[in-house]
């Protein structure tokens, strides 16, 4: 059993993983300290989302143990912390035809269905979500559809409904892909600028340059296996 938690919001531990009899993960090993912001490269295909979706506690290892915020994966202490993770999925995971604003909302309570929202929220979230998309510079589209934003404004909302949840750790799986580079930049820095929240980044990157940039560590994944970049 592993020994309790040494003070890195989130370890991974000799980590294996796969899908059917395809290996994927081949024991990986990651510390990340409480406030860092590191990223983790790799090509297509390789297991970078199957990772972040380990540390989200959505797959479990066959082998080895996740560490989150002191929490194992997959027991009732990590199933207590859920609300103090935010996952942004490569899609977004956005709800198509409704506002910015409603998005956001989401985050306080995510597991309602969608019937049962209107008249949820109260002043007070309304409020505080308003706040978190001005803090992602989107005040002037809280009402807009998230399916008529630009897809850098997309991730803005994304963003924005994880400072609303307000998270300890953010796990954000390519957020700048499919931007143009200045947009890019901005919510490279905008999301690595959460660590002043204190956040900690766990972020799926492609741009060697912008990743280097802002990020305090790279890690790449290859052959089911993490190295810090050096
Ligand atoms: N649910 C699943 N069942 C079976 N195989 C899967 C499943 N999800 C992913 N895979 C396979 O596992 C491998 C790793 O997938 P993953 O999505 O983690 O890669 P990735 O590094 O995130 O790729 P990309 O950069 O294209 O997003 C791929 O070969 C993929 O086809
Ligand atoms: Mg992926």
């Amino acid at each position: 059993m592993p020994e309790p938690s040494a003070g890195h919001a989130v370890e991974l531990n000799d980590v294996f993983f796969s899908y059917g009899s395809t290996r994927i993960l081949s024991g990986v090993n990651l510390k990340v300290g409480y406030g860092e912001a590191i990223a983790i490269m790799g090509r297509s295909g390789v297991g970078k989302t199957t990772l972040l979706k380990i540390i989200a506690g959505i797959l479990k290892p066959e082998k080895g143990y996740v560490r989150v915020l002191g929490c194992i994966t997959n027991t009732g202490c990590f199933n207590s912390l859920r609300g103090r993770i935010a996952y942004i999925p490569q899609n977004l995971g956005l709800v198509e035809g409704e506002s910015a604003l409603y998005n956001v909302l989401l985050a306080k309570a995510p597991s309602k269905p969608l019937r049962f929202m209107a008249g949820l929220w109260g002043r007070d979230d309304l409020s505080e979500a308003l706040e978190a998309l001005r803090m992602v510079g989107l005040d002037g589209k809280a009402k807009s559809r998230v399916d008529r934003l630009s897809g850098g404004e997309r991730q803005r909302v994304a963003i924005a409904r994880a400072i609303l949840q307000r998270a300890e750790i953010l796990l954000a799986d390519e957020p700048v892909s499919n931007l143009d580079l200045d947009t890019a930049e901005d919510i490279a820095k905008l999301m690595v600028g959460l660590k002043s929240k204190g956040l900690t980044i766990i972020a799926v990157m492609h741009d060697k340059w912008l990743t280097s940039k802002y990020f305090d560590k790279i890690y790449l994944l290859d052959g089911g296996i993490l190295r810090e970049a050096v």
